[in-house]
């Protein structure tokens, strides 16, 4: 499986901002992507046309959005339905990113009617899980996952296609801190994701990417992308310069 190196834009860039970040991160990676990685831009609404434009034909490079709402286009003011992104070129959306849990108030349940509309929609989605600090502390971090991820994929069958079911571990604690998980908690985290999903989908839970986010920089990528149960990153503040990302994509 090809390793996912995402960008989560988060809420910033204007579109101007946006398409020169974009530029530079094609300069700076086409022609040097391995054919065994993929580079994941996730920009803000405003920005997936004119980022798209950027990213279109350069091979391994693919565009997503942060979020989308789970029913076909209607009256659902503010919100983005999967058709609206699938037609600004987007290949993949994230779904229950733990800012989206805990300061907009996301339910698990939500996020799974997300993640089951999106895949039926034609979108590769990203599920995103983690724990908070207290929860770590009280030493319920196996539990937390097991339940984001059944709730997450409870509209998700067998017969899924593993290309376009992912899953991002963030612990929020780590996320936008700098305080990046270790070696001995990522890989327990991602063997914990990695046998619920085998758990809950067969075989076809060993061919999901799971990705680690949570202060991903130039300097420790290499060697998270080498612990077991590692396929990918998902990026934030580290993204939003084309020079460290374009390092982390290449790490
Ligand atoms: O979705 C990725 C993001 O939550 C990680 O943020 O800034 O810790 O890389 P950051």
């Amino acid at each position: 499986m090809k390793k996912l190196m995402a960008a989560n834009w988060k809420m910033f860039k204007t579109h101007e901002e946006g398409v020169a970040t974009a530029h530079e991160l094609v300069q700076l990676v086409s022609g040097r992507l391995p054919d065994d990685r993929e580079m994941l831009v996730i920009p803000p609404f405003t920005l997936l046309h004119g980022v798209g434009q950027v990213l279109a034909g350069h091979k391994g490079m693919l565009l997503g959005g942060e979020n989308f709402y789970p029913a076909d286009q209607g009256a659902f003011t503010g919100e983005i339905c999967p058709d609206q992104l699938l037609d600004l070129g987007c290949t993949f959306a994230l779904a229950g990113h733990s800012e989206r849990r805990h300061i907009l108030g996301e339910t698990d349940d939500f996020v799974g009617r997300k993640v089951a509309f999106g895949l039926e929609k034609g979108l590769a989605v990203i599920l995103c899980i983690g724990e908070t600090i207290e929860e770590r502390r009280q030493g319920r971090v196996e539990e937390v996952l097991f339940r984001q991820l059944d709730k997450g994929l409870s509209g998700v069958t067998r017969a899924v296609d593993p290309d376009r079911m992912v899953v991002a571990y963030e612990p929020v604690w780590a996320i936008g801190t700098g305080e990046v998980a270790g070696p001995e908690e990522i890989i327990q985290a991602h063997g914990v994701v990695r046998s619920r999903l085998v758990n809950l989908l067969g075989e076809t839970g060993n061919n999901i990417r799971i990705l680690y986010g949570g202060s991903v920089k130039p300097d420790n990528c290499a060697s998270i992308l080498a612990l077991d149960n590692v396929d990918g990153v998902l990026v934030g503040g580290a993204s939003l310069k084309a020079e460290s990302f374009s390092r982390i994509v290449l790490a």
